[in-house]
């Protein structure tokens, strides 16, 4: 008897023990549901002429040993193409408030040079100009979006900038573009209208940002076959007021939508960010905890969007987003160059399952940015270059890009750290236009594995037909140039499927992406 009670005991307890190290989600997969299409553009890059983004990072000029396509270096248009970057935003950022596009047209021995007073103060060559841009931008394979001047620029010379890329109509600007060496107009879809114009591009408040809108708006115009989609300099983050006052002030009409730009800073504090690869615990929670603030800003700011425009006729545009930490040791603070580690790629793989969720009226995103400034997906040296942890995430979530996105019901246990704690599993699922289903699914806990339960309420036909998981050893691994592959996606096979269930072994601080078929 005390043999059988000893024995017994042992075995509740290691139940007890084992349900206690290995909790559990549960996911309701609503494959019946799927309407809703997640724009491509949610995968969207911002390049910014700031620090080494533009030179070195995608432009090395036609002399550099560098290989390169006119100037292009083509290791990182390579990268670019296999994540399926399907727009690239530029020239900034708060340079597009001071670019005046005329100079980076023309032979570039006669380009003037400027000052890049936002970023270091640097001379500005202006050798990445129009013409390059939408020469990498064919390269890439991806659509261009371009940021007009605002703040210190006119309305004639945006108008001009839009008929040069856009008409193909006789005219002194279209000569002009073809003595340049470009015959047929490009049909540039995406023109944003300023940046963050309540800040650097032009400290303005809402109501003058609102009429200015609405004048330059005007003069942009629809050349034959290219229609605009114009984007308005929205909010930073969670200002509702400045959203209000546009959606009151400018007709939806004259809009394609609203930008909205939010940063995650690990410590909130601007003057010190935190490092990108020198962190705790504490840090890594509150970076979780305030990228994942993302979901509350969308609710709130959409809330607002529905009461002025429930038809959704306006596009919600994240066209700044990511993660900002100190430079690295050493490097001009004002190039924003960083590091970049498991914990940003988990936060991205986050970002990206709540875009997808927010995806009726999030229609664009654009991580911020794509070679060697803040989260970058890239980074070079010379003629080395390292695919950091974020781009895998892209990589691996390039599935979602117009896909139809599947409705999830989702209950998960928390990331408990002292005495806070956040959802630990978080996910977003879609089917894509030859049937398969993608879920991807992100454990935020640095210690436990959880099983997610997945459950097919309307479907049992589906079949498990890969896996891929992202991980490593410490949150604060990183690819570097001396080892740049310690972080890639494996294979992964911790799936069990049991009729209209499954079990997937979620490793700590992990992303996996499962494809199903029928
Ligand atoms: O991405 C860096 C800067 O952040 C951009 O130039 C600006 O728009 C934002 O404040």
């Amino acid at each position: 008897m005390i043999k059988h009670f000893s024995l017994l005991s042992f075995m509740l307890l290691a139940l007890g023990l084992h349900i206690q190290a290995q909790p559990q989600a549960t996911v309701l997969v609503n494959d019946a549901q799927a309407h809703q299409t997640i724009s491509r553009y949610i995968y969207g890059m911002f390049s910014e002429h700031l620090g080494r983004d533009i030179y070195d990072g995608i432009w090395v000029g036609k002399n550099s040993s560098i290989p390169n396509k006119d100037g292009i270096r083509l290791d990182v248009v390579e990268a670019l193409r296999r994540i399926h970057v399907p727009v690239m935003r530029w020239p900034g950022g708060c340079f597009a408030d001071e670019y005046h596009w005329k100079d980076g047209v023309g032979d570039p021995a006669q380009r003037p040079k400027t000052i890049n007073t936002n970023w270091g103060g640097v001379t500005e060559t202006n050798a990445f100009g129009t013409h390059e841009f939408m020469e990498f931008c064919r390269l890439v394979g991806c659509d261009p979006y371009i940021a007009g001047n605002v703040g210190s620029g006119t309305v004639q010379e945006m108008s001009e900038w839009v008929e040069y890329l856009n008409s193909n109509q006789e005219s002194s600007i279209t000569e002009w573009r073809k003595r340049n060496g470009q015959d047929s107009a490009w049909k540039v879809p995406f023109w944003g209208v300023g940046n963050e114009s309540w800040g650097c591009g032009g400290n303005m408040t809402p109501e003058y940002y609102a009429d200015l809108y609405r004048r330059y708006a005007s003069f942009c115009k629809n050349y034959p076959g290219a229609p605009l989609k114009k984007i308005a300099s929205g909010p930073n983050g969670h200002d509702l007021h400045w959203m209000e006052v546009l959606l009151q002030d400018i007709p939806h009409w004259m809009m394609w939508g609203i930008s909205l730009h939010y940063y995650t800073v690990p410590t909130g504090n601007w003057s010190h960010k935190g490092s990108a690869t020198d962190f705790g615990e504490d840090q890594y929670f509150s970076t979780l905890k305030r990228g994942l603030y993302m979901d509350q800003i969308l609710n709130d700011q959409e809330a607002l969007m529905n009461r002025y425009d429930p038809q959704k006729r306006l596009a919600l545009v994240v066209d700044e987003w990511g993660v900002w930490t100190d430079v690295e040791p050493g490097t001009n603070p004002a190039f924003l160059y960083q590091q970049n580690s498991l914990r940003d790629a988990l936060l991205a793989a986050s970002t990206l399952n709540i875009f997808n969720q927010h995806c009726d009226r999030v229609r664009m995103a654009n991580l911020a940015q794509t070679v060697n400034v803040l989260q970058s997906v890239i980074l070079t040296h010379g003629p080395q270059m390292v695919l950091t942890p974020t781009y895998w995430v892209f990589d691996l979530y390039k599935v979602h890009q117009d896909a139809r996105l599947v409705p999830l019901q989702l209950q998960t246990p928390d990331y408990v750290f002292g005495d806070d704690s956040l959802p630990a599993i978080n996910a977003s699922a879609s089917i894509d236009s030859t049937g398969a289903m993608h879920i991807s699914l992100v454990n935020i806990d640095p210690h436990q594995a959880i099983t997610v339960k997945l459950e097919f309420p309307g479907s049992a036909s589906w079949k498990f037909s890969g896996g891929q998981l992202l991980t490593s050893a410490h949150v604060n691994d990183c690819n570097t140039f001396e080892h740049p592959d310690l972080i890639h996606p494996t294979s992964f096979s911790g799936v069990r499927q049991s009729g209209n269930v499954w079990t997937v072994q979620m490793p700590a601080k992990s992303v996996v992406v499962l494809t199903l078929k029928k």
